[in-house]
């Protein structure tokens, strides 16, 4: 049997690097706009990191540890939540792929950050711990999820 908690860990540092590297983008940003120099290349490494890692980790949760949540229906309300952020992640990527301008680049390029930070220890601290009380092998379902990525 796998060990849980590590399995936890290593998901829970996984979200940590993420959030890091979205703050630092994001700060990359607000800094040139505050200089007044161009921001699309910013903006597009932001997508790029979007569409690489943070998109790609979503659908795979989707299909691996919501998929074995939902057999639990006292976590069914909590996966639609999550399934709900997913969905307004997505939609803010493509604000920021659609900005105008530095502002409208800003605003979506703060909300993915602060959506991203709250929703990752939404799973960390109740949606983790819920698979664990139902015994869900997380070692599996994690390498379940690393499948999904490397056929995305
Ligand atoms: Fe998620
Ligand atoms: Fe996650």
């Amino acid at each position: 049997m796998a060990d849980n908690a590590a399995v936890a860990q290593a998901i829970a540092r996984h979200h940590a690097e993420m959030v890091q590297q979205l703050s630092t983008l994001t700060e990359q940003l607000t800094h040139v706009i505050r200089h007044g120099d161009a921001w699309q290349d910013v903006r597009d490494q932001i997508q790029g990191y979007a569409d690489r890692e943070l998109l790609p980790h979503a659908a795979a949760e989707e299909s691996t540890l919501y998929a074995r949540g939902r057999d639990d229906a006292t976590l069914i309300p909590l996966i639609e939540s999550l399934l709900a952020e997913h969905r307004a992640l997505r939609r803010w990527r493509n604000r920021l792929v659609e900005a105008l301008d530095a502002a409208e680049a800003l605003l979506a390029a703060g909300a993915l950050r602060a959506l991203f930070t709250e929703h990752a220890g939404k799973e960390e601290s109740w949606l983790l711990p819920g698979l664990v009380r139902r015994d869900v092998d997380l070692e599996t379902a994690l390498g379940a999820m690393r499948s999904a990525l490397a056929g995305s």
